[in-house]
């Protein structure tokens, strides 16, 4: 089976049991500066798992693309990926467990194909809060599951959520697929990483809100989360080992063969494979509206560690020049049918690919030199210093990882204590953004980062006074020290509209405005004038921001309640940021 006809298959299924399609969501998580991806189909529902209506209903399904990071070592392997598909359903206070675990099987064993001797599931044991889940016990057995197909684990294995520190989360049932009949060990079970289990699916019962001071609260309606692993069960229904040889990612294999006139075996294929895993995942990123580029922080991290780990594998193939181009083309052209953005954001794709390609092939051949010096030169307990690794990635260009994953290769490895003192020395700052949050960590809604958000709106109205109806907001992200604006613009400004820009957003902070919002359909904001990112959007009313006659925005906030909260704002640098992009960095004094 083809991989779109497997998507199909899918969201014919459960449209069949009146699930509506609803959108899935950017790579990036809209209006939230606390996860840098998204990593689950149901991120982008929360609102709705806690009780918002949602336009569409009660029963929704869709397929969202995630990223989760945390894996990022196991890619090569035959299953692991740092970007994929997740196949959702959801339940916002409509049916509950039981039918929703036999729609899961319904799926798996009718449509996929698993014969039910090859699942396994596990269900909560409970805690003192919360019961075990013998409600799901009796589904599963229900629909022939024996004893033996039943595993029970706690809060580590069995509880899903909440995405960050607080939000929905619940006990889950998760399903695997029994790739071997044996057992590795007496204690193998789901949890046992022999490979034995693949989980394929979860079912999340989020019935749970997590407070702030880590309290449980029961939601108002009980809510189903369902995902199932797209690729995963693409590899199980085609009777395929692993998802190297699914129609997703065999092109580029062949490709990578013909470039490096290598045949792809076992002595390879982990090259083959993350090269072939992180470009699409990089790809992804790139084509995504949010104009993500490579950077040293932030999602901009994470992105330029694939593409950096990406050239390093290309160098080991043997293909020291640039195939980056290649390979994108490639997977745009096989990936645009189903995601169109790919398609309306190659030029930029492959310009940011090449521009990486350029900084770091030059310095990694150079760095690699380095480091292998000093690898040898170290004894057998030693480990490299984390003034080499810092001296990597300050002069060289090396992420953190890179070293490590290079060290490794020689059985080393790196003070990485040691690298974060040499990094705050030389930056006065942590690295927050980078290794902290590479696993999906958070930021919080801090004070400072709330006013930028504010004064993030009364730059792009300033931009488009000053430089015309043109200006559409092309990025933002904020930190807690800075404010960071990408828009259409053409041409670097000049220093007097700068000065005009920065003048007008002090007025209007000194104007003392009220921040307010009223909640309108899109249609009507859209009629007010108010701007601000239409898009696919799951509410059909929306959050329209307004200060005074300046400022008419949507937004899900948060904002402060006046301007004169802002104090001074300083517009910090004026740059490109890709081809008809310019970019803003500003503060608040
Ligand atoms: N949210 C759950 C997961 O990501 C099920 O969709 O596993």
């Amino acid at each position: 089976m083809k991989s779109n006809e497997l998507r199909q298959m899918h969201l014919k299924f459960y449209q069949e049991r009146r699930h509506q399609l609803a959108a899935a969501a950017s790579l990036i998580p809209e209006n939230d500066g606390s996860v840098l991806y998204v990593s689950a189909g149901m991120q982008p529902l929360i609102p709705y798992l806690k009780g918002k209506k949602h336009p569409q209903g009660k029963r929704l399904t869709n397929i969202q693309r995630c990223i989760r990071t945390d894996d990022i070592d196991e890619v090569g392997d035959d299953y692991h990926l740092t970007m994929f598909e997740m196949m959702g359903n959801w339940s916002l206070g409509d049916y509950f467990k039981e039918e929703a675990i036999k729609m899961s099987f319904d799926f798996l064993t009718g449509h996929i194909g698993i014969e039910p001797c090859r699942l396994a599931v596990t269900v909560y044991k409970g805690n003192d809060q919360v019961p075990a889940d013998l409600e799901a016990v009796k589904t599963w057995q229900s629909l022939g599951l024996k004893d033996s197909q039943i595993f029970y684990y706690g809060d580590d294995e069995n509880w899903w959520g909440p995405v960050g520190e607080t939000g929905p989360c619940g006990p889950d049932s998760e399903m695997f697929y029994i790739n071997d009949l044996e057992d590795c060990c007496t204690s193998c079970g789901p949890a046992c990483d022999c490979g034995k289990y693949v989980e394929i699916g979860n079912n999340v019962f989020m019935t749970y809100n997590k407070l702030e001071d880590g309290s449980l609260v029961e939601l108002d309606q009980k809510n189903i989360d369902v995902g199932l692993g797209f690729e995963r069960l693409l590899i199980i229904k085609n009777n395929l080992e692993n998802v190297y040889e699914t129609d997703l990612f065999m092109p580029t294999i062949k490709v990578l063969e013909d470039l490096s006139g290598l045949v792809y075996d076992t002595s390879n294929q982990k090259y083959f494979r993350v090269i072939a895993e992180h470009m699409r995942a990089s790809v992804f990123i790139l084509s995504d509206p949010s104009g993500i580029k490579p950077t040293n922080s932030e999602q901009g991290y994470i992105l330029r560690r694939l593409i950096r780990r990406t050239i390093r594998m290309c160098f080991k193939l043997g293909l020291h020049e640039n195939i980056l181009k290649d390979l994108a083309g490639l997977i745009i052209d096989q990936y645009k049918a189903v995601y169109d953005q790919l398609e309306v954001n190659k030029a930029y794709t492959l310009d940011q690919l090449d521009m990486e390609y350029k900084k770091f092939s030059v310095s990694l051949e150079s760095g690699l030199k380095y480091v292998h010096k000093y690898l040898n030169k170290l004894n057998d307990h030693e480990v490299l210093s984390g003034k080499d690794a810092f001296k990597l990635y300050d002069t060289y260009g090396f992420p953190l990882e890179l070293t490590v994953e290079v060290a490794n290769e020689y059985g080393k490895s790196v003070d990485v204590n040691q690298f974060e003192r040499c990094f705050k020395e030389h930056q006065g700052k942590s690295r927050s953004g980078s290794v902290n949050k590479f696993k999906g960590g958070l930021s919080d809604h801090d004070d400072m980062s709330i006013k930028l958000h504010t004064a993030t709106h009364l730059l792009n109205a300033a931009l488009r006074k000053v430089l015309g109806d043109s200006v559409y907001q092309r990025g933002s992200h904020i930190n807690s020290e800075r404010l960071r604006f990408d828009f259409s613009f053409d041409r670097k400004m000049t220093r007097e509209e700068i000065d005009e820009v920065e003048g007008l957003v002090n007025e209007v902070i000194s104007n003392d405005l009220d921040v307010t919002y009223d909640e309108m359909s899109l249609d009507q904001a859209r009629k007010l004038g108010a701007i601000g990112v239409f898009e696919s959007k799951y509410d059909d009313k929306v959050k329209v921001y307004r200060m005074g006659d300046f400022s008419l925005e949507i937004c899900g906030g948060p904002h402060v309640e006046n301007t004169s909260e802002l104090g001074r704002f300083k517009i910090v640098k004026e740059q490109s940021s890709s081809s008809g992009v310019r970019r803003i960095k500003a503060v608040l004094e």
